[in-house]
């Protein structure tokens, strides 16, 4: 090699070296460059309308403070999980490995989101979960470095059992999809309707994402309980509505819900959706300045309506927003982010909201009911809904 190109390679090297930023001292770095983080949501399938209304959620929390986080400008990683649990562990670690993120914001799916938490416990990345309720992640597996800005499955089908019986409903059917957020609303709402005095006559399901109802309801049409309490979302939420009402069913018995049987699907499932009565912490008719601003500033951003799974993006943002303004922006400033992030009261369009031990929302369940297509309150179902958090051990 000539001496020339020894001093070229050389400069390059050092050049190189600068602008990957190795040449900076860590703190320096950690400043200048831009926050990464990853939204890992389904973009297609049954939950696409999901993933895209956390995502405008969350960017509209971090527009409101001109774009950035701490200070530092914000780059965007995107991967479509497609609600497919056997990709989960292999797209997480494309957004942590290739991608480098910073913080993971990720996902809808409960099954999908376990491949997301081993992701998140095996590296260390920063894990925000702006829906999926599986217990676990926030119980036996919880973690310091994961936080859940939505709710555990069991939490608002712990509010249902009570709200049913006051209104006479004594024997009911529970139908759902078979896997672990129809599984865990069960267990939420198998405690508070048989704690009420109710009786569960029958227990159906069908696998996640089939939406077959038809020999399901024939069998609750002989079965003819008093009410139908259901897990379903998205797009399946849609056609169970339709198919239920299609069915007659609505004449005679009451459909009640976890509350996402009606979020973002009024418009689709129309006047079949009339008189179901769920519980959620959060409706579009909350009568508060805070949500009627939120519900202005998003209907004229994105020109569609919010519903809770934006409400649940923007939170995500306003939480990392809390974490990286109290360290300025240096993320790697682990125990003073998460600090921050611990015990956060959140101001929601929901109402206001605190983080738990677990990392889990402390929040208050709504009673609502359609009415021409839109989800009325009814009343508070229960105040200040906390997960057990079984099992959870931080550290
Ligand atoms: C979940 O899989 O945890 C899940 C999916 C959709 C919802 C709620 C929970 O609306």
């Amino acid at each position: 090699m000539t001496t020339r190109r020894l001093v070229l390679t050389r400069s390059a090297a050092v050049i190189g070296a600068a602008s990957t930023g190795l040449l900076l001292p860590e703190i320096v770095r950690a400043q200048s460059d831009k926050v990464r983080v990853g939204f890992m949501l389904p973009y297609t399938g049954t939950f696409a309308q999901l993933g895209v209304a956390i995502e405008n959620g969350f960017r509209m929390a971090l527009n409101e403070q001109g774009g950035k986080l701490g200070g530092r400008e914000v780059e965007f990683f995107k991967v479509d999980d497609e609600s497919n649990p056997a990709k989960g562990i292999e797209n997480a670690t494309r957004l942590v490995q290739r991608d480098k993120v910073d913080v993971l914001v990720g996902t809808v799916h409960s099954g999908v989101q376990m491949g997301i938490h081993k992701v998140a416990r095996d590296s260390g990345v920063l894990s925000l979960i702006p829906n999926a309720g599986v217990h676990v992640a926030t119980r036996a597996q919880c973690a310091p470095n994961v936080f859940r800005t939505s709710f555990t499955n069991s939490q608002p089908t712990l509010a249902l059992g009570k709200a049913m019986m006051e209104r006479g409903h004594k024997k009911a059917v529970w139908i759902t999809w078979n896997y672990a957020a129809g599984d865990e609303a069960f267990e939420g709402f198998e405690k508070s309707y048989t704690e009420a005095g109710g009786t569960i006559i029958k227990k159906l399901g069908l696998p996640f994402p089939n939406v077959e109802f038809q020999a399901l309801l024939t069998e609750i049409a002989s079965l003819n309980p008093d009410a139908v309490a259901c897990f379903f979302a998205g797009g399946g939420a849609a056609k169970f509505l339709r198919d239920f009402a299609a069915a007659g069913l609505n004449k005679n018995i009451q459909l009640y819900g976890s509350g996402f049987l009606t979020e973002g699907v009024l418009d689709a499932a129309g006047d079949a959706a009339n008189g179901v009565l769920t519980t959620m912490h959060y409706s579009d008719a909350l009568d508060t300045p805070r949500n009627k601003k939120f519900r202005l500033d998003y209907a004229k951003t994105f020109r569609m309506q919010p519903d809770v799974y934006a409400v649940q993006g923007y939170d995500t943002g306003l939480l990392l927003i809390k974490g990286a303004n109290a360290v300025k922006g240096d993320l790697s400033n682990k125990p003073a982010l998460y600090a921050a992030m611990n015990g956060a009261e959140i101001d929601s369009p929901r109402g206001k909201w605190k983080m738990s031990a677990a990392h889990n929302p402390i929040q208050d369940m709504y009673l609502r009911k359609v009415e021409n297509k839109e989800n009325k309150v009814i009343g508070i179902a229960a105040k200040a809904v906390a997960d057990p958090a079984t099992g959870c051990r931080m550290g």
